[in-house]
């Protein structure tokens, strides 16, 4: 070997690395040329062994391009490595890339229960008029559930409300709001706006019409010199705001133990307006409530002294309100957490 052939054999030896690892797909392909073409047992290696047989003289210049070669071919490595890693980098930017702009998803909104939603309306109609939300416990004792109430042990009006008694002595699950009216009279001194929402309990045979478990609104307002025709307004009002201007009301006598007189409030049908349906069994009238001026007795239990403070009280079914609201048949739907139902009241 020569000298020329072996500059040029050097020569050609860097030509096809720069080729070579100009069309390297990647950071692996890249690592296999610099050992195929400079690694220890590599071709420059291989070409340089011919060193050897050249006199003495020649042997700088071939050392010195082949230093020049080596250089270039690293250049090239380097090179062409930043590059594929620029180019990697893009690409993985371009693939993660994430829109801060978009939308986020919206979160599938729910709404209130028609129970809730209608005992929040009653609540605002009265809350015009002063009455303020309070709320008693569902676990009631059998004193402040009956007895204050009027109602002793051994009175047939306890046949009204059969009930479902809890494992402790004494204690029941409420069957309606009113021992609320004992709780807010020892509580708070008149004059009494009170309103007392809340669910109760009876043994019932389930139907379309009866729930163990329902909701109530009571309603007690106590002051010196309240009288029925208070409460007749009030009511009015009431049945105004929630069923319309010019609804027609009226009052029928009725019996509760813990008021006298007792009254059951009605409003003109509002299916049939009147004319006799099914759902107001032709009469043309919805009782919506009962009511009447607090008895005396449970005045007393409240520790109010009947001769200066008079009052009256009212309570309502929710469910009942409910139907009549959004012509709902089946109080069942209520309590089944049926979506179908359910979302039809967003
Ligand atoms: N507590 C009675 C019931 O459950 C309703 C009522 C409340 C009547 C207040 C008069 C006064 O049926």
């Amino acid at each position: 070997m020569n000298l020329a052939s072996l500059i040029a054999e050097l020569h050609r030896l860097r030509d096809s690395a720069l080729e070579a690892i100009g069309a390297a797909p990647d950071a692996a392909s890249l690592d296999e040329l610099r050992v195929d073409y400079l690694g220890k047992k590599g071709r420059l290696t291989a070409i340089l062994r011919g060193i050897g047989d050249l006199p003495p003289a020649d042997k700088p210049a071939v050392g010195a391009v082949a230093n020049e070669v080596r250089d270039e071919v690293e250049r090239a490595l380097a090179e062409r490595g930043r590059l594929l890693r620029a180019a990697a980098l893009a690409a993985r930017l371009e693939a993660e890339a994430v829109d801060v702009t978009t939308p986020g998803r919206t979160i599938g909104r729910g709404s209130l229960h028609p129970i809730v939603e209608t005992s929040r309306r009653i609540a605002e109609i009265f809350g015009q008029f002063g009455f303020v939300v309070y709320e008693g416990p569902e676990i009631e004792d059998d004193v402040t559930n009956f007895q204050m109430l009027n109602i002793p042990p051994d009175h047939p009006a306890r046949d009204l409300w059969d009930t479902l008694y809890v494992d402790v002595e004494g204690h029941l699950l409420r069957t309606h709001t009113s021992p609320g009216q004992i709780r807010v009279m020892r509580e708070a001194a008149p004059p009494i706006r009170a309103l007392l929402p809340g669910r109760c309990y009876r043994y019932e045979a389930i139907d379309a019409s009866h729930a163990s478990e329902f909701f109530q609104v009571e309603g007690l307002m106590i002051d010196e010199g309240t009288t029925m025709a208070d409460l007749r307004g009030l009511l009015d009002q009431f049945a105004h705001a929630m069923f319309g201007a010019h609804r027609p009301t009226r009052f029928r006598p009725g019996y509760y133990p813990f008021t006298e007189p007792s009254v059951a409030f009605d409003v003109r049908c509002v299916v049939c307006n009147g004319r006799g349906c099914p759902a107001c069994s032709r009469t043309g009238w919805m009782t919506i409530l009962g009511a009447g001026m607090v008895h005396p007795v449970v005045l007393r239990y409240g520790g109010l002294d009947p001769e200066r403070f008079q009052g009256f009280a009212f309570g309502m079914g929710v469910e009942r309100i409910a139907n009549l609201r959004h012509a709902v048949g089946d109080l069942r739907l209520y309590m089944d957490n049926d979506l179908r139902f359910l979302e039809q009241f967003r």
